[in-house]
């Protein structure tokens, strides 16, 4: 094994300016005018997987590309991973706030700034690193191996869900394992127990055939923006539960050896507070911070649009108004379930001489797994011996789709062990993945596939 850990340190600073290589190339799955960047990004991973001794292979989906990489020497006695990533980044808008530019690399204090560093290049890239050095020094891995890299995550994952059912016999595995999350602090390794789903819609409001004089009408048409702006107080109570009827009725109590272990988790809720620049933190009654981020539904306000918005004063009464509004969800709460149960509460809420419109843009089902059993074990023993910190269970608030239905579909487990740090801008400006991390990160998963075998 140490043959293994001593190729990952001796070629750490090629793996890090390949990874800024794969990093420079701006795969922005949400805008097609980089649709060239997607392919030019799924024909360099394509490469690197077949130099690290997989035999690469590229997908047409009704989308972006799947990328394939399979190696199964180990042979039928031992398991198969499936590794699972995305090669596919959220735009990088506001540019203006970007320290450095998004697709050009720059490293300070010990990170690397970057969009996609964290989420989900420089973390799927890891994997193919620490595959590379198996195969290096001792000519094979100890497991079979599919890597699987999307480009549709941040887009909802429409089409790999398809390409799975497809499949499934090719991607056949006993685990899947996915770097697409966080750990819980610097220094403190983690294994997710739970990530939230994710139902999200665009409500349209339509008032009077086009804008108006709002001194003319105003008082006797109605206005989208306050009906909006009605429709949206409405979804939640003075509590801050979400006022949607039904919208509980699938949640699921979580058992106290779950709370107790998100109770044991270090958590200084007033420094998370003022590293946020807000006077309070808020949410729903009754639970605290953390299980109001991992176990909790929420419903929240993404975007909206309505009426004059540019310079000055404009004295008008919208035609229109439109809100985008996610729904986190718990198990075991469904998208399509949430779906009708919003749109039974639109019909009670909205007010008359407006319509209202529900269209829904993506979802995902919740995931929670019971932490037992071989795959955590190895995890964590693999990711203490490369951190020299024991690994934490830890759930998210973010979504992963695919999560549910590769277990569902393959009929496998899914280990979440990710090497994100809390505050790296996920999403957002100045996204950025430390360097230490992704050094100590290869190593804990070179270290994991030889525990599975
Ligand atoms: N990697 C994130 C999800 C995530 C974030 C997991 C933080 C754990 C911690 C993923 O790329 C993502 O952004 N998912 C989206 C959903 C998707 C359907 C656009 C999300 O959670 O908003
Ligand atoms: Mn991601
Ligand atoms: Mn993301």
């Amino acid at each position: 094994m140490s043959d293994v850990l001593k190729y990952v340190d001796a070629n750490l600073g090629r793996f890090r300016a390949e990874m800024y290589d794969f990093l420079r190339i701006p795969s922005v799955s949400a805008k097609a005018d980089h649709n060239p960047d997607m392919r030019r990004a799924a024909a360099w991973l394509a490469d690197r997987l077949k130099e690290a001794g997989l035999e690469p292979s590229i997908h047409e989906t009704g989308g972006h590309p799947v990328v394939l990489g399979e190696w199964r020497g180990a042979g039928k006695g031992a398991p198969t991973v499936l590794i699972y990533g995305h090669y596919d980044v959220q735009p990088p808008e506001p540019l203006e706030e970007w320290e450095s530019p998004p697709f050009e690399p720059t490293e300070r204090n010990g990170r690397v700034y970057a969009r996609g560093s964290a989420d989900d290049k420089g973390q799927l890239y890891m994997h193919v690193k620490a595959l590379e050095a198996h195969m290096k020094t001792t000519g094979k891995l100890p497991i079979n191996v599919v890597v699987l890299a999307e480009g549709e995550e941040e887009v909802g994952s429409v089409n790999l869900v398809p390409f799975v059912e497809k499949n499934v016999q090719r991607l056949a595995c006993d685990y899947v394992i996915i770097s697409d999350s966080n750990m819980y602090a610097e220094g403190m390794p983690s294994v997710l127990f739970a990530l939230r789903g994710l139902a999200y819609f665009e409500i349209r409001v339509k008032g009077a055939r086009s804008d108006l004089h709002s001194g003319q009408f105003g008082g006797a048409v109605a206005n989208p923006g306050n009906a909006l702006a009605k429709i949206i107080a409405s979804f939640h109570d003075a509590d801050g539960r979400v006022a949607v009827a039904g919208f509980y009725d699938d949640v699921a109590e979580w058992d106290e050896e779950t709370r107790d272990q998100i109770r044991s988790l270090p958590f200084d809720e007033e420094e998370y507070r003022k590293e946020l620049e807000v006077d309070a933190v808020a949410g729903e009654k009754g639970w605290s911070t953390l299980e109001r981020l991992w176990i909790r539904p929420t419903c929240d306000v993404n975007g909206l649009l309505c009426g004059y918005t540019g310079e000055g004063a404009k004295t008008v009464l919208p035609g229109k108004a439109m809100a985008k509004v996610s729904f986190r969800l718990v198990p075991t709460q469904t998208p399509d379930k949430v779906k009708k149960l919003v749109e039974a509460h639109l019909k009670k809420v909205t007010p008359p001489g407006v319509t209202v419109e529900l269209v829904e843009l993506h979802g995902g089902r919740p995931w929670k797994t019971k932490v037992q059993g071989k795959l955590v074990e190895a995890a964590s023993a693999a990711l203490e011996e490369a951190f020299g910190a024991p690994a934490v269970l830890q759930a998210e608030g973010g979504s992963i789709p695919i999560v549910v239905d590769f277990e569902e579909k393959l009929k496998a487990s899914a280990l979440l062990v990710g090497f994100a740090l809390p505050g790296c801008n996920l999403h957002a400006p100045n996204e950025w993945f430390a360097l230490d991390a992704f050094e100590k990160g290869i190593g804990a998963l070179a270290l994991l596939y030889a525990k599975l075998a």
